[in-house]
Formats: structure tokens, C-alpha cells, sequence
């Protein structure tokens, strides 16, 4: 398809979805009305500064600077666009609940039109799309369409994600507006899943928590590993060469985190249990994933004894590599647990400090690994950062004060470790460990920590 005969499109919210699938469209030709309430954000997109740490996102949005239009005023985005992409937050509630507080106020803020049509990427609950629809139609704007597109880009590969999506949903109600998205997309040459918009909105939450359930399995996994001598990273190995299992989503470690994968699945136990559903999975996935983010005390505490005036370094801190997203990282719990338990707490992120500095409080950030485990009485690695199996592990083993190392991603080398003198701990390895380090998935970012 020809450029000019791209529909220009608005994207509304342009956090990590939004500003991905922004650029992404860009890519293929559509002029792209950007709309975020954030001023500041707005204001540095405008002046080439792109607000998050995405591989490649930063030459796509430079390349498409023509293209791409940022504004808090939706007026441009409504004269120009059709399609309507919806890409705000939708964080969890205290009571486990989507708070669909940011939707709703983009819903309220479309005006009458028979023309327009909002495209739901946000993950929204089962039966949202409803919702909207009634508010359409009580704000007299029952001219406006709706078509559900869940977005399932990771965070660290999402622009390879938007341009070669494994399959692209569409849920509508059989109008001009899911076939306009369908033709949006049909340069991608993605398989298309062309559904109802419920059945759409399903589609991600069930996705989401079954990835989540496979992480919590091999967790447990790990864990009889640890009690019965048998190495996990073998036994995952093995078990993912079977085509009906697959070795994605099979790396045990310290739970998974991210601004998806937790409040995606307590959303859908929520919303069963709204509807008088106990998802007892569900319940158990959670539960397994807080008490994996705490086993790691208890294994400083077998080597260490009490961790009061104890120095721990923390290798990485962002819920998985190749992002500076901290949102439910598993090092949020594990910082908070240390110091409660009296130890002090240094840590590094290759590029999540200004994160931490925002989320963390009582940690001393620095700006290197090596600072990080400079005196330290033991190590945990938290984030697969690459540059972590780069370290000198003698000159590390010599400037801490402790040997133990925790590798809470079970990513380095054991026999190095030990080779270099230190006291390993994987998750779910014996203690005697021999085996390669880390498993077939190596090097593709397809799992080894949460992604989405
Ligand atoms: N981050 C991911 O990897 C990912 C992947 C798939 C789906 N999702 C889903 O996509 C949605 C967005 O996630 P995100 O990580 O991009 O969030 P984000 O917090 O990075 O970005 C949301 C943006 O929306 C803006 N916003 C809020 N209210 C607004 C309003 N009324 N009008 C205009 N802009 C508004 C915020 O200022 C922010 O810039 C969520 O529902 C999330 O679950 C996220």
C-alpha cells in the first residue's frame, strides 16, 4: 500500500503502548495525532525527548518526526483521524480491579460523532467495551464506534513486537471501524484473529495469566527441585523441547513483575470473582509469585544468619532487561524485605536509577555493578542485564567482603562462580550445581524473566 493512501490515526496516551504504537504506524506510512494529558511529556516529545528506555524507539519517533504530532489538545487528532487508539494506564485499584479512571475520562472526552471510533489497546476487563457503549449512548454520542485491539508488545522488544506481532486481535461489532483497523494493519502481515469485541478483551487477560501461571509453575518446580537435588535449568531444558510446552516462560527465578503481568491477573481474578467466580489458579499463581520474591531472604539467612547490618548489592532492579520499567519488580519487595530485616542495601541498574531514585527509599544507588559489590557481604542478581555475565568475577569476588552470590535468575555460570571463589545460590540448582548456565532460550529476551 502506498503511503498516501494511509488513514491518518490518534493515539491517545502516550506512554509505552501508545508511544510505540504511534511510531509503529508512523512506520508504515499513517500520520499519527499523539494525545497525552501529561504536559511535560508532551512538551519533551515535541523537543525530541523520548520519555522512556525502548530499544529502537528513539530512532523510529526521529525518523517519523514528520509523521508524528504530539498535543494535549485533541481537537487535531478528531479533524484528522478516524480511529481513535486508546493506550492510557489502567492500573490496579486496591481492591485488585482495574481502575478504569483514565478511560472513562478519555470516553467523556469524545464529542458527538458519526464519524469516529475509539480503538481499545489499553488491557481493559471483560466486558468494558459494554460499558462504553451504555456511555455512549447516555452522553448521546451513540455514533461513535468501538472496536477492542489488545495490545501484546514487551516491554525491551516492543518495537520488533509491533512490527512482526505474533497475531493481531480485533474484536468489533461488525462495522466500518474493525474492518479500518483491520486494514490499518494489513501491512504487517500478521495473523489476524477477527472476533467479538468480549471475546477480544478475553483474549488478553487470558494470555496474560496463563504466562503467568507457566512462570508460577516452573517456580514450584524450582522449588521441589531445591528440596529433591534436581537442577531446574536441566529439568526446564527438557521439558521445553516438548512442542505442546515450549521453553518460553519456562525460567524459574524470583517471580514476575511488571506493569502487566500482576495487575493483569489479579484483575481477572477480580473480575470472576465479580461475577460469583472463585479462579482458584489464579489465586494460587499470585500466591506463589509474592512468597518466590521472599525466598531469597531466607537463603541470605541460611548462608548469612541474621541480615541486620548486613551489606547486600543488588545487581539490576527493573522487572526484566532491556527496560527501565520498575513497575512490581520483584526488586521493589526484595529492597523493602532486606532492610526491614535490618541489612543495608546497595544497588545498580544500567538504566533504571532515575526510576529507582522515584520508587525506592533507604537504597544506595550507584552508578556502577562493580560499586554495587564493593564490600558487600553478599550479591543478589535480580535483573538479566547482558553486562552482568561481563563482569570480572575475580576482582568482584576480591572487593566483597562476603562470597555469597545469589543468582536470582539462575543467568551466570555456577561453575565460574565457584571456579572464582564464590558461595553460589541459583534457584532451584543444587547446591553442588554443575550444568550450563541459563537454557535455550538464551539470548532471544523471549521469557526468561516476565514479559507481556
Ligand atoms: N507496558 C506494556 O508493556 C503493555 C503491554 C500491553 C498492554 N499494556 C496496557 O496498555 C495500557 C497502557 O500501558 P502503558 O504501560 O503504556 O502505560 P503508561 O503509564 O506508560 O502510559 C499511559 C499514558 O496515558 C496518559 N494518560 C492518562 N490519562 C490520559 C487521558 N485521559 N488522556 C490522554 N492521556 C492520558 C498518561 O499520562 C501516560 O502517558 C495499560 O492498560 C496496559 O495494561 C501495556
Amino acid at each position: 500500500m502506498s503511503t498516501h493512501e494511509r488513514e491518518p490515526i490518534g493515539v491517545i496516551g502516550t506512554g509505552y503502548v501508545g508511544l510505540v504504537t504511534a511510531a509503529g504506524f508512523a512506520e508504515l506510512g499513517n500520520e499519527v495525532y499523539c494525545i497525552d494529558i501529561d504536559a511535560a511529556k508532551i512538551q519533551g516529545l515535541n523537543e525530541g525527548r523520548i520519555p522512556i528506555w525502548e530499544p529502537g524507539l528513539t530512532e523510529l519517533v526521529e525518523r517519523h518526526r514528520g509523521r508524528l504530532h504530539f498535543s494535549t489538545d485533541l481537537t487535531e487528532a478528531l479533524e484528522h483521524a478516524r480511529l481513535l487508539f486508546v493506550a492510557v494506564g489502567t492500573p490496579p485499584t486496591y481492591s485488585g480491579d482495574a481502575d478504569l479512571s483514565a478511560v472513562h475520562a478519555v470516553v467523556a472526552a469524545m464529542p458527538p460523532s458519526d464519524r469516529h471510533a475509539l480503538v481499545m489497546k489499553s488491557t481493559v476487563p471483560c466486558g468494558t467495551g459494554d460499558h462504553i457503549k451504555r456511555a455512549f449512548r447516555e452522553q448521546g454520542k451513540e455514533g461513535f464506534r468501538y472496536v477492542s485491539c489488545p495490545e501484546f508488545l514487551k516491554e525491551g522488544s516492543a518495537v520488533k513486537d509491533f512490527l512482526s506481532p505474533d497475531r493481531v486481535v480485533i474484536g468489533d461489532d461488525g462495522d466500518w471501524a474493525g474492518e479500518a483497523v483491520a486494514e490499518l494493519y494489513s501491512p504487517l502481515d500478521a495473523p489476524v484473529v477477527r472476533t467479538d469485541i468480549k471475546s477480544a478483551e478475553m483474549v488478553k487477560l487470558a494470555s496474560n495469566a496463563f504466562l503467568a501461571t507457566k512462570i508460577s509453575f516452573i517456580n514450584e518446580i524450582a522449588n521441589v527441585c531445591e528440596e529433591t537435588g534436581a537442577d531446574v535449568v536441566e529439568v526446564a531444558r527438557g521439558m521445553g523441547l516438548d512442542d505442546r510446552i515450549g521453553p518460553k516462560f519456562l525460567q524459574a527465578g524470583i517471580g514476575f513483575g511488571g506493569s502487566c503481568f500482576p495487575k493483569d491477573v489479579s484483575a481477572l481474578k477480580q473480575l470472576a470473582g465479580n461475577s460469583g467466580y472463585h479462579f482458584q489458579l489464579l489465586n494460587a499463581v499470585i500466591e506463589v509469585n509474592e512468597l518466590q520474591k521472599r525466598r531469597v531472604i531466607s537463603k541470605l539467612e541460611k548462608h548469612l544468619g541474621t541480615l541486620v547490618g548486613k551489606e547486600i548489592g543488588l545487581l539490576g532492579l527493573a522487572f526484566k532487561p532491556n527496560t527501565d520499567d520498575m513497575r512490581e519488580a520483584s526488586s521493589l519487595v526484595l529492597s523493602a524485605r532486606l532492610q526491614a530485616a535490618g541489612a543495608k542495601v546497595r544497588a545498580y541498574d544500567p538504566v533504571a536509577e532515575e526510576e529507582a531514585r522515584r520508587l525506592l527509599s533507604g537504597v544506595d544507588l550507584v552508578a556502577s555493578a562493580e560499586a554495587a559489590v564493593d564490600g558487600a557481604d553478599a550479591v543478589v542478581l535480580v535483573t538479566e542485564w547482558p553486562e552482568f555475565r561481563e563482569l570480572d568475577l575475580a576482582a568482584v569476588a576480591e572487593s566483597m567482603r562476603g562470597s555469597l552470590l545469589i543468582d536470582g535468575r539462575n543467568f551466570l555460570d555456577p561453575e565460574k562462580l565457584r571456579a572464582a571463589g564464590f558461595a553460589y545460590e541459583g534457584i532451584g540448582r543444587p547446591n553442588g550445581g554443575d550444568g550450563p548456565p541459563g537454557n535455550a532460550e538464551e539470548g532471544d529476551g523471549g521469557g526468561r524473566t516476565p514479559q507481556r
